[in-house]
């Protein structure tokens, strides 16, 4: 008997069309996905990491209101003449690379926000009868091997089935997130998933695993979201959809190498930037301490 190969991971879903209520004022003209971190906004990170896992296409999930999304992977041959002319090269060559990115990321709008679940639906159509990323618009993670990569890399150990990238989180704050309850398997960071819980009370949590910003999908998961009922908050959930699939496929866990940042918060977004400049040779002078201490 011969083992089907493997179907390849070409797409990664970013939802990016959230409210982005836990920033406002901030985020009401300029999404949440799209503040700055050192010299590019966050989704520009989220696509670069998307790439990375060697991903063909990356579908943007959007509402009317984010259109500052489409305008930075939009091209603006002014912009590259413009840092031509005033002998920059590094721009340039920064915005050279952005439209490159550009030709590889489409849009899909999802004009009501009812949840991330319903907002990985819409992108039933793009990505089709195959396996697919999903990256949270506002989480960033900074890990020696680009976490997307981690969960691809995951697939080829473990076969077909959802892998849901998972993280370790204080008890208190379970109600914050998709809890996860399962086996350790015998690869180390790698989980059995046997229930999940969207954001348990500490009493009720079964574990303190978190879900953790990173999926990888089997299509079956968008047959599961159509027939969805609103779950926690009135919202579709994609963890719901999830632990529906639970029994019918494998689902692991894997706790992957890196730290996430929630740049959906204020607090998140300045650990974010501190990380990320603390670990970039053009920025790690600035976060120095003896530089702090002056500030
Ligand atoms: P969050 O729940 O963190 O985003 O969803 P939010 O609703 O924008 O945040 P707050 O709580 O109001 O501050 C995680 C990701 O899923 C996207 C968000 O844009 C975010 O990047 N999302 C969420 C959608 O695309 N559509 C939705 O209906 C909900």
């Amino acid at each position: 008997m011969t083992i089907p190969a493997l179907a390849p991971v070409r797409s990664a879903v970013i939802p990016a069309a959230g409210f982005g209520t836990r920033f406002l004022p901030a985020s009401k003209a300029v999404p949440k996905e799209m503040n700055v971190v050192l010299d590019r906004p966050a989704v520009q990170w989220l696509v670069e990491e998307a790439l990375a896992a060697g991903v063909e296409e990356v579908v943007c999930i959007i509402h009317p209101r984010k259109a500052p999304l489409v305008r930075h992977f939009s091209p603006v041959p002014e912009l590259i003449e413009a840092a031509r002319r005033a002998g920059r090269p590094a721009v340039e060559a920064a915005l050279r690379r952005l439209e490159e990115l550009a030709g590889r990321v489409r849009f899909v709008e999802q004009s009501e926000q009812r949840g991330l679940g319903h907002a990985v639906l819409c992108a039933e159509a793009a990505v089709g009868d195959a396996p697919f990323l999903v990256l949270l618009g506002d989480a960033l993670v900074r890990s020696r091997t680009p976490c997307a990569l981690q969960l691809v890399q995951a697939r080829e150990r473990l076969g077909r089935g959802c892998i849901l990238g998972l993280e370790q989180v204080p008890r208190r704050l379970t109600d914050r997130y998709g809890i996860a309850a399962g086996e350790p398997t015998e690869i180390e960071g790698d989980w059995r998933i046997t229930d999940l819980v969207e954001k348990p009370t500490p009493a009720a949590a079964p574990g303190d695993l978190a879900v953790a910003g990173r999926y990888l999908l089997e299509p079956e998961v968008f047959e599961r979201l159509r027939t969805l009922a609103p779950g926690k908050g009135g919202e579709i959930q994609l963890t719901d959809a999830i632990r529906g699939l639970i029994g019918e496929m494998p689902v692991h866990g894997l706790v992957y190498e890196g730290k996430r940042y929630d740049i959906g918060s204020p607090e998140g977004y300045l650990a974010a930037c501190i990380a990320f400049a603390r670990r970039d040779p053009r920025f790690r002078k600035v976060v120095s301490a003896s530089v702090f201490a002056k500030c």
